[in-house]
């Protein structure tokens, strides 16, 4: 079932499944069947030429669910790996010994599942266990995998630590090989460049975002230094929560990448998912996420791309009805824009070139974040909430929303507010055409 906002964006019953083209934190990501994805707290493994990306299914009562892929953008559902369990939050898998182990977080203890094959067949493997050595409980998972492919978990134990547990070849959470305890962090996820061990964490702040941190040492079991911010502190890590960093080596360079739950209020299934590549200074060992609207890797060489190929409207050339009005506008790209957008206010860009078809359009414009929301209405079809087609809309200058439009320059597009304290300013639209 497609949310209903989506149904109706992309034109009712006329839904095609079709490829997607880009990665866009924040939006929703459709899998191959047409389903939105439902994998958080999650990770993906890399076996061959496939990903496995498994994660916490919020439609099915946090059940671990898997999704595959050839290259990142298309996720075909694959299984539910172990459908007895329920309530495992934050599933990671490894590989510590010949069978594929899932481990996740029930009732605060580790849950561990295994199965010789990678996406099913899995059993329960003994009861769930607090970590060693001192028997703490714990909240989120995470999972890292060193060059000699020993395999590391990771948690927000209790008492304020986050800890690192070795795997051991049996399966079983081994000795505790190093642990930070500078202050309230959870979502701990790491990777490793030049040597140099990168942990990121998120604060406490429940289903809300903050800024998440970064902590480095030099070796698996070294002091850690840190933390400093990964994202401007304001954006709160483009409203998302750290789960696990994705390293793909490349024939012409190695690509990190960040991936993080943007959650809705309760963890449900409108969350949806905030993946960017990173920047790493190994001089300086300073890590930041590269925030880009749209993006994606090609898996064979690990070059990012984004979209270069744009048709661009003003808005101050749209027409333009109620208290809204043109004045100049610094951050804009002409330094003009339509003020005031309140929700007496529209404005309709008339003659719209499209495909035909889906179709990303990138929203330009500010509006204050917690104040009402912006819609959207295409071509008469019934107004859409921005939010509910991407989550990082109202505090980011582009917002890319996937629309149904029709082929030429037939398509109308009309842009507003609503809420009493509601007000935006709005740049320009533009039609992403690669
Ligand atoms: C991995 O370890 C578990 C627990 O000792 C064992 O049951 C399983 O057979 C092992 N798998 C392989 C393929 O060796
Ligand atoms: C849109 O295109 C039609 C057909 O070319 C034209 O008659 C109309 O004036 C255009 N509308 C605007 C607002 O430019
Ligand atoms: C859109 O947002 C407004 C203002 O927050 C809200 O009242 C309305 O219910 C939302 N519409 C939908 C379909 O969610």
């Amino acid at each position: 079932m497609l949310p209903i906002n989506l149904f109706l964006a992309l034109g009712g019953a006329s839904v095609v499944t079709a490829a997607n083209s880009w990665i866009v934190p924040g939006s929703p990501w459709m899998s191959t069947s047409n389903t939105k994805i439902d994998a958080h707290g999650g990770m993906v493994y890399k076996r061959g030429d496939t990903f496995y990306w498994i994660g916490q299914a919020a439609s099915h009562s946090v059940q671990p669910y898997m999704y595959t892929s050839k290259n990142l953008l298309d996720w075909t559902p694959a299984s539910n790996p172990q459908n007895s369990i329920q309530w495992m939050w934050r599933p990671k898998i490894a590989k510590p010994n010949g069978s594929f182990w899932i481990y996740g977080q029930v009732d605060r203890n580790v849950q561990a599942l295994k199965s010789d094959t990678i996406t099913g067949g899995y059993s329960i493997a003994g009861s769930k266990v607090t970590l060693p050595p001192s028997g703490y409980t714990y909240s989120d998972t995470g999972m890292f995998m060193d060059d000699d492919e020993t395999w590391y978990l990771l948690t927000s134990a209790d008492h304020n630590t986050v800890q690192i547990n070795r795997i051991n070849s049996d399966g079983a959470i081994g000795s505790r090989v190093n642990y930070l305890a500078k202050g309230a962090y959870e979502a701990p996820g790491m990777f490793k460049v030049n040597g140099i061990y990168y942990l990121i964490v998120s604060g406490k702040t429940g289903w809300r975002s903050n800024p998440n941190s970064m902590f480095w040492a030099s070796s698996i079991s070294g002091s850690w230094n840190g933390p400093y911010g990964i994202a401007p502190e304001a954006q709160k890590t483009y409203n998302s929560q750290n789960t696990f960093e994705l390293t793909i080596k490349g024939s012409q360079k190695t690509t990190y990448i960040y991936m993080g739950d943007s959650w809705d209020s309760k963890g449900g299934p409108d969350s949806n998912f905030v993946w960017l590549p990173m920047n790493v200074d190994t001089g300086n060992k300073k890590v930041t996420l590269e925030y880009h609207a749209q993006w994606k890797i090609d898996v064979n060489t690990g070059v990012v791309s984004y979209p270069s190929v744009k048709r661009r409207y003003e808005a101050e050339d749209a027409q333009i009805v109620g208290r809204a009005a043109v004045a100049d506008c610094a951050h804009c790209l002409s330094k003009r824009g339509v003020h005031e957008i309140t929700s007496d206010s529209a404005v309709t860009f008339h003659n719209v070139t499209g495909l035909g078809g889906r179709q990303w359009v990138q929203f330009h414009y500010r509006q204050s974040r917690e104040a009402g929301e912006a819609h959207v209405f295409v071509n008469d079809e019934p107004a859409v909430n921005i939010s509910s087609l991407n989550h990082r809309a109202g505090y980011h200058d582009i917002v890319p929303i996937e629309l149904n439009l029709r082929e030429g320059a037939v398509n109308k597009i009309t842009f507003g507010t609503t809420g009493r304290n509601a007000r935006a300013v709005l740049d320009g639209i533009e039609l992403v055409e690669d």
